[in-house]
């Protein structure tokens, strides 16, 4: 994502400095001993603006969400709508993807979103795609026996790349739709309208998705469960 350099950014960053863990390695293995009311964890990994996260947070109160962003700009308009939102149960790393097993134990996270990352066009940057191999060994690491990725796109190369990188893991796909706001609806017999995980992808757009939706694009959607070892 191309930003313009945010004015007094430090001074924002100081701002709503409650919301942003500068160490997040110290709560490796412990995040839900230190945010006792909740009594789950999950990641959405380039949450960008974060209108996602914090919409999300909002409708689920006992789940503690933690936005992963490497851009600083991005990530203080994220903390800022959390802290306005007086939001408890989000909080976020300024960091790059790579850093998840510092921050978070093997089996540590129920649910990780990657919504709308960058696709990263051709095959000599298709390793920086967050659906790419290096990536989804961290992700298999980091899930939970029952917890699972939750992947949306605007991008159909994406998401055949992405589909093709979760079967050849060893990741089983549940939901997968190419038209997430239509699936499930009287001309669609491919998902149940009554599948809960569907209900949620679509029910909180991103600041991207947003974009794209209203543009007519149709949006991929999939979860993946990482292998049984
Ligand atoms: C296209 S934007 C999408 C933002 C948001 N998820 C949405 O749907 O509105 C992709 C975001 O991922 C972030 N990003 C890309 N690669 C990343 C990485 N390796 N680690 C952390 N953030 C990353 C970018 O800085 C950018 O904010």
């Amino acid at each position: 994502m191309r930003m313009r350099r945010k004015p007094n950014l430090m001074p924002r960053l100081a701002n709503c400095s409650e919301y942003i863990i500068p160490a997040a390695d110290a709560h490796c293995g412990a995040w839900l001993e230190v945010f006792s009311d909740c009594n789950e964890l999950r990641a959405e990994l380039g949450c960008g603006k974060g209108r996602f996260l914090s919409e999300t947070a909002r409708a689920n109160p006992r789940v503690l969400f933690i936005g992963i962003e490497r851009v600083a700009d991005a990530a203080v308009v994220a903390a800022e709508r959390a802290r306005d939102a007086g939001l408890r149960n989000v909080r976020f790393i300024i960091d790059d993807v790579a850093c998840l097993p510092t921050v978070f134990a093997p089996r540590e996270l129920s649910v990780i979103y990657i919504n709308f990352c960058d696709p990263w066009q051709g095959k000599k940057r298709a390793k920086r795609r967050l659906t790419s191999d290096g990536y989804l060994a961290l992700y298999k690491n980091a899930l939970s026996p029952n917890g699972e990725i939750r992947f949306k796109t605007d991008n159909t190369e994406l998401f055949d790349f992405s589909l093709e990188r979760f079967d050849a893991l060893g990741f089983t796909t549940g939901v997968v739709t190419r038209d997430l706001h239509r699936a499930g609806g009287d001309d669609d017999d491919t998902i149940s309208p009554a599948d809960t995980r569907l209900g949620e992808m679509r029910a909180v757009m991103t600041d991207y998705e947003e974009k794209f939706y209203s543009q007519g694009v149709r949006i991929c959607a999939c979860t993946a469960a990482p292998p049984r070892e």
